[in-house]
């Protein structure tokens, strides 16, 4: 068994990964990450107390399978390309997706999470290399080879950023490479006022503080940049598969403009 102890930013992955291990051992499982399952029958924690309550599981597991994919998508229309998969935490999505030979791929996390990573998940193939360090500061991206379109991919990580870092983060992506898509998930700032009541990040000791309201904001930071979707968290394909209280629950949100835009999913082009 593998003890951790993680805090902060870094342990709101278990809360995601707990998600994403309940509903691998659902039988009406959505993103079947059984990968997920394991990893926790490996880790000496007390997955009860992450904050992620056995209903949620869906949820994450939703986010993540609108994520894979956009990024199969892109696979298919870029046989050649890097994969930047930052704030990748636990998450097995090299795996799922299985790229073919002409894809490099990167994922990205601070040391403690990669440590983890290591430790519990086999080392991948050729062309897949794992990247220890936070995705704010600028050399971890020099080392990354720059001519090939690139997808990036975030899921949950943009609100941990501050607003300068994160927008710093997307300028020199988008001057690194020749081209690609940045897929990621965002706050809006109402979303981050009340974090509060998030409760993976309260358990973890977390902050957030990057919030966006619209794609605007985004596309802003490089005359290159442009939206392809933005599409609301709410609105994603797959609800009908989770718990009638959550389909209660979403069919309000979806009524609420503020909660539609509480939580957007973007996906930008350059
Ligand atoms: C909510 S978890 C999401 C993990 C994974 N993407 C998923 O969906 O399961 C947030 C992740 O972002 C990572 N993270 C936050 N800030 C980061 C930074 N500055 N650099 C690298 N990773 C970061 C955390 O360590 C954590 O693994």
């Amino acid at each position: 068994m593998e003890k951790i102890r993680l805090t902060g930013a870094q342990a709101t992955m278990l809360a995601t990964l707990y998600g994403k291990a309940v509903d691998a051992g659902s039988p009406r499982s959505i993103l079947h990450d059984t990968m997920a399952l394991d990893a926790i029958g490996k880790i000496d924690h007390d997955f009860s107390k992450v904050g992620m309550k056995p209903g949620d599981a869906a949820t994450v597991a939703l986010r993540s399978l609108h994520f894979d994919g956009w990024t199969r998508e892109f696979l298919a229309a870029h046989p050649s390309c890097t994969v930047l998969h930052l704030g990748c935490g636990m998450d097995t999505r090299v795996f799922r997706i299985g790229p073919g030979s002409g894809v490099r791929w990167y994922d990205v996390d601070y040391p403690d999470v990669i440590d983890l990573r290591r430790k519990l998940y086999p080392a991948g193939r050729p062309g897949y290399e794992i990247v220890a360090t936070s995705v704010t500061p600028p050399g971890w991206l020099d080392r990354v080879p720059a001519d090939l379109p690139v997808l990036v991919v975030a899921e949950g990580l943009t609100m941990y950023l501050r607003e300068e870092e994160g927008r710093e983060l997307l300028r020199r992506i988008v001057e690194h490479f020749p081209g690609g898509q940045l897929v990621f998930d965002a706050f809006s700032r109402r979303g981050i006022r009340m974090q509060r009541m998030n409760k993976p990040v309260q358990v973890a000791g977390a902050r957030l503080h990057w919030g966006v309201d619209g794609a605007a904001e985004l596309t802003s930071v490089h005359p290159r940049l442009r939206c392809l979707d933005a599409v609301s968290a709410f609105d994603i394909g797959g609800y009908d598969q989770v718990g009638l209280r959550y389909r209660a629950l979403v069919g309000v949100a979806r009524m609420l403009p503020f909660m539609r835009r509480m939580a957007v999913m973007y996906r930008l082009a350059f």
